[in-house]
């Protein structure tokens, strides 16, 4: 009996159907309802409890056995299946694009500037969006109940215990203390993130930007570290040929503060709609970081000294792109973001 069945399970083995019709015979013979198998578990049934046991392995091999035949068989007549174009088919027609990605302009320029700083040494910091008032304006030496406050206009969420207001950060400046506050100098650090100001929303302004923050404190760094690597800076994004002018500015955290101005890259210093015909284009804040900011985070003034800048990055991408509103933005319109698509 055992003969028997071994026999079948050879012959299944060495089944080599020629054709569909053939694969079909092979799934009625073995498989079907009323194929080998089916008459081998009704004999089965007939038989004595002892002879059960090795009966039943072996059908159920065979069953194992004949059903990954007719899979393998299935699959390869698929494979070569019916080749002819069905009538009315015109495969000259172009096909269905396919929707792809692309990354956002505000992504592209916030990678493009930090690949500019790690090039130089920077390092990636992090900071919360919600933030408190020490982190946001006391540390940073803007005084108590002082109008600097007012120069970025606040979204606050609520009081903590001690009476200190929790708000969404102004600034990326919060992450210079969050860093000083755990670290030692020498650091170079670059902190990107996204910003909220309580305005109106135009095509020059919104409730929430991105920022790049970039600080370096060590001994004895210079104005002039700071107006050389902005220059560098400069260079890298908007080409060789760019120019950089310090405006004497006012910032609580930095003293000497400064505006920093590119050449404009649209007419190159010529003048035009976009830099208001004055050939330049204002990008950033910096200033070297003021000596109670260094304090404030138990660092000597005496010993250390750095400098500090801060840019928006959709004002970079403005210019780099050529993005006249910068509500486009937020607006996640995909006529606007998949002209980006080319973009690395
Ligand atoms: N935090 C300033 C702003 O948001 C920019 C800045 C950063 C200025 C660092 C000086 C130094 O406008």
């Amino acid at each position: 009996m055992q003969d028997r069945i071994n026999r079948i399970i050879e012959e299944v083995e060495q089944f080599r159907p020629s054709d569909r019709e053939q694969v079909e015979a092979f799934r009625v013979k073995y498989l079907g309802r009323k194929g080998i198998l089916a008459d081998l578990f009704a004999e089965m049934k007939t038989l004595q409890a002892d002879q059960k046991k090795a009966f039943g392995q072996l059908v159920n091999h065979l069953k194992t056995v004949a059903e990954a035949r007719l899979e393998e068989f299935n699959s390869h007549f698929e494979s070569d299946g019916d080749n002819r174009i069905p009538d009315g088919m015109d495969l000259s027609l172009p096909g269905y694009p396919l929707a792809k990605g692309s990354r956002h302009p505000v992504s592209l320029t916030r990678k493009k500037i930090l690949d500019i700083f790690q090039r130089i040494g920077f390092v990636v910091a992090d900071g919360p969006e919600i933030e408190d008032d020490w982190h946001n304006f006391t540390a940073l030496n803007f005084p108590e109940n002082h109008p600097a406050r007012d120069m970025q206009d606040t979204f606050f969420i609520r009081q903590d215990e001690g009476g200190n207001s929790i708000a969404l950060r102004t600034h990326t400046s919060s992450v210079q203390i969050r860093v000083l506050e755990h670290t030692r100098p020498p650091v170079r650090i670059l902190a990107p993130g996204r910003v909220y100001r309580n305005e109106a929303i135009s095509a020059r302004a919104h409730c929430f930007f991105h920022q790049v923050e970039g600080f370096h404190i060590d001994k004895n760094v210079s104005f002039a570290d700071m107006k050389q690597t902005l220059l560098y800076f400069a260079r890298e994004m908007f080409g060789s040929e760019a120019g950089i002018r310090l405006r004497p500015s006012y910032f609580p955290f930095t003293e000497p503060s400064a505006e920093m101005d590119v050449s404009c890259n649209i007419c190159g210093g010529k003048g035009c709609n976009v830099c208001k015909h004055t050939g330049w284009l204002e990008i950033m804040g910096c200033g070297m970081v003021d000596p109670n900011v260094l304090q404030n985070c138990g660092i000597s003034p005496d010993e250390f000294s750095g400098y500090a800048f801060g840019m928006g990055i959709e004002r970079i991408a403005m210019l780099l792109y050529n993005v006249k509103d910068l509500r486009l933005f937020s607006e996640n319109d995909v006529r606007f973001l998949s002209q980006f698509s080319r973009e690395q």
